[in-house]
């Protein structure tokens, strides 16, 4: 069935979240704030090395110290059984005697307070064998590997882009770099579990419960059905909470070995070497083209860094593949090992990191040709996927382009590098395009109509700050015609209805779908219940009884390319004394399909484009390359933008409806304003300085006496 929504429609209002109250006034219950009775403290004590292995792990003054209940280790904590996908990790800590990274728990204290634990968490002594570590993607080329189990091909190739390459009238290469950088959500990541005989209750803070609850099954070898999650809110993920890290599958561990419910709170320090971060790529560009700006080759070759033992992938030059109409385009992905935890999804994995590399080549040859970067860009407009001649679902980046320019005023932009200036500042204007994959996930979601003829939707989704908890009520309420205030929902909980991750800006298509199927269904049913000229809300009390509705949705392979399209224009200032980059205006347009909320939409954008601000001006976690640590441990070294750091944002949508990609005309939304954002910042700065950075963040040594 497909759900036609209802004109004149609640689909596009801003409705304004409903959980906004609780959450400003402190009344939401996020992971951290769970008690439960008997409940204990878990702390980890962690490795000080980086590679090698335990000598010698003396715990007898830990265990002796006032409170403690348990202390777990690879001596005594139990063998786990295999994990897989969705696992982050697939080699466990606490299972021998092995240091992969620094950071990784060398013992779980549980104690009767958290102060207790704590402190005898420090008691725990260990000393290693060391073994010589890499850290730096620099280090050592001879090892790049090939990562065979993803989700995509490492490499594609169509066409013939050497030779095309070497035929070209201008032939272009030049190397890009990103670098590490922390997802550094302001919840820390928290786990509760509780056990009833063989019966687990996890309180988690994730993005998916179900993934959860799998991994944990799996892991501790009790069936599925006997792991309940529950995650009602989360204080952000970006990727983080995404997949299923060590400590979601030891707190229930120990919480079985000590006998008692224990609730563990990752330190912020903890967090960086615990739950992932984004890895640092370099990117080698090469691009042919035509001095009429045609392109005839690209090739986008990455390298990025990931864990020993373990297999992350992450597609950087994915961009390359899919954005113009090229006849030969090359891609590969290699890794190099390194001895950090392992990295995970960032908000925009993938083309986050690519568009830096693809968009800022772009610039530096329209500034080569003289060719507008705009036009250049139209010039290779692709009109179908180059890689697999399959036509897009949608695409109006065409008028993504031209609704972007017209706000940001592109065409008054200045066309000589250096030529603004306001006193001691230097102004420049650029711009990239945006690009994300849409990740379609099968859903499903249940509808509740209640005597009084209120509406709950019912799904085991999560409320991770996009608006999941409004944006779902909308789409019912629109389905069913009923006002949007009848309508709750209730979610985070693996009791409830199995609905896909809060990653992959993929909810509010697939639950959304599953969502409007259940209201279809249950508007279906209240059509055979009513009588003549009957309200539901008279129906309704007439039954007196609850009437529910099942839903889904499943995607369908259907022939189409599906992706998420826009342009960003950036204006900034550059100090010329210190150096400072301020990112004065931002203007996104995409082309997302159809918004249901104008409001949480609007702020997934503009949230997006303050992440990619800091990915281009601020964020970078250093290692430092003797030690293998993270350098920056808390947030007042490790710098995300603040108000401060922010201009003006505007992000505007062209007007769209798709219908391959989803049942609601739905596309993705949050993680596409994080895209081309750093590579539009530093085509700004050459215009600004003539200065080509290509490595970031864009710091201000490197723009010192611009
Ligand atoms: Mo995201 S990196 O899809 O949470």
């Amino acid at each position: 069935m497909t759900a036609t929504l209802n004109p004149p429609s609640n689909i596009g209002r801003a409705l304004d979240r409903k959980d906004g109250r609780v959450k400003v006034t402190g009344a939401a219950d996020y992971t951290a704030d769970v008690h439960v009775p008997n409940m204990a403290y878990g702390v980890f004590a962690t490795s000080a090395i980086a590679a090698g292995r335990l000598r010698l792990l003396d715990t007898t003054l830990a265990e002796r110290a006032p409170g403690v209940v348990a202390v777990m280790t690879h001596r005594n904590a139990p063998r786990t059984g295999a994990v897989s996908a969705p696992a982050a990790m697939l080699h466990l800590p606490l299972q021998d005697e092995q240091i992969s990274y620094e950071g990784q728990p060398i013992a779980l204290v549980v104690a009767d307070t958290l102060e207790r634990a704590t402190y005898a968490a420090g008691l725990v002594n260990a000393e290693y064998d060391l073994e010589a570590g890499t850290f730096d993607l620099q280090t050592d080329w001879s090892s790049r590997e090939r990562i065979e189990n993803g989700y995509d091909e490492p490499d594609t190739r169509t066409g013939d882009p050497d030779a095309a390459l070497h035929a070209a009238e201008i032939r272009f290469c030049a190397r890009y770099e990103t670098t590490y950088r922390h997802h550094n959500a302001m919840e820390p990541s928290a786990t509760t579990a509780v056990w009833d005989g063989d019966r687990l209750t996890l309180y988690d803070a994730t993005q998916h419960v179900w993934g959860v609850q799998s991994v944990v099954a799996a892991a501790l070898q009790v069936p599925a059905a006997n792991v309940r999650v529950i995650s009602h809110y989360l204080g952000g993920g970006f990727g983080s909470k995404g997949y299923v890290w060590p400590h979601q599958i030891l707190v229930p561990m120990a919480a079985r070995f000590a006998g008692r419910p224990v609730k563990l709170v990752l330190t912020r320090a903890q967090m960086y070497a615990a739950c992932g971060y984004q890895t640092a790529t370099i990117q080698d560009v090469a691009i042919g083209m035509e001095r009429s700006g045609t392109l005839r080759a690209i090739t986008h070759d990455v390298v990025y860094a990931n864990a020993q033992r373990e297999e992350f992938p992450e597609y950087a030059a994915v961009n390359t593949r899919v954005l113009y109409a090229c006849p030969n385009i090359a891609t590969t992905h290699r890794v190099l090992k390194v001895n950090l935890i392992q990295p995970t999804a960032m908000r925009a994995p993938n083309e986050g990191m690519g568009s830096f590399g693809l968009e800022s080549a772009l610039d530096e040859l329209a500034w080569q040709t003289g060719i507008d970067p705009l036009e250049l860009r139209l010039r290779n407009y692709a009109e179908h996927d180059p890689l697999t001649g399959r036509p897009f679902s949608s695409k109006k980046l065409r008028e993504a382009y031209a609704l972007g320019a017209e706000k940001f005023g592109w065409s008054r932009a200045a066309r000589h590098v250096g030529e603004r200036r306001d006193g001691d500042e230097l102004i420049g204007h650029g711009m990239a395009t945006c690009l994300m994959s849409t990740y379609r996930m099968p859903s499903t979601a249940r509808l509740r109509m209640r005597p009084d003829g209120s509406v709950v939707v019912e799904a085991g989704s999560q409320e991770i700050g996009t608006g999941v908890r409004t944006i779902m009520p909308q789409i019912a309420a629109d389905v069913l015609g009923v006002d949007p205030a009848a309508v709750t929902m209730v979610l985070g909980d693996t009791d409830l209805p199995v609905a896909g991750p809060t990653y992959g800006s993929s909810s509010t298509m697939g639950l959304g779908s599953a969502v409007a199927d259940a209201a279809l269904k249950l508007k279906a049913r209240l059509a055979e219940l009513g009588r003549d000229g009957e309200s539901y809300t008279e129906t309704m009390a007439r039954v007196g009884a609850d009437i529910v509705a099942e839903g889904a949705w499943e995607p369908a392979e259907n022939g189409y390319a599906m992706f998420t399209f826009g342009a960003v224009f950036v204006e900034v200032r550059v100090d010329r004394a210190l150096g400072l980059v301020h990112a004065k205006r931002c203007v996104g347009a995409y082309s997302v399909g159809r918004v249901i909320n104008r409001k949480t939409a609007t702020s997934q954008m503009t949230g997006g484009m303050i992440w990619g601000l800091g990915q281009a001006l601020l964020e970078r976690s250093d290692v430092d390359a003797r030690l293998g640590r993270f350098v920056s441990k808390n947030l007042s070294g490790y710098l995300v933008p603040i108000n401060a750091d922010v201009g003006m944002l505007e992000a505007h949508f062209v007007d769209e409806y798709d219908d391959h990609a989803s049942a609601i005309g739905a596309k993705g939304i949050g993680e596409l304003g994080a895209t081309g954002v750093a590579a539009a910042v530093a085509n700004a700065v050459y215009h600004a300085t003539g200065k080509r950075l290509r490595s970031l963040p864009i710091r201000p040594e490197m723009l010192i006496d611009a």
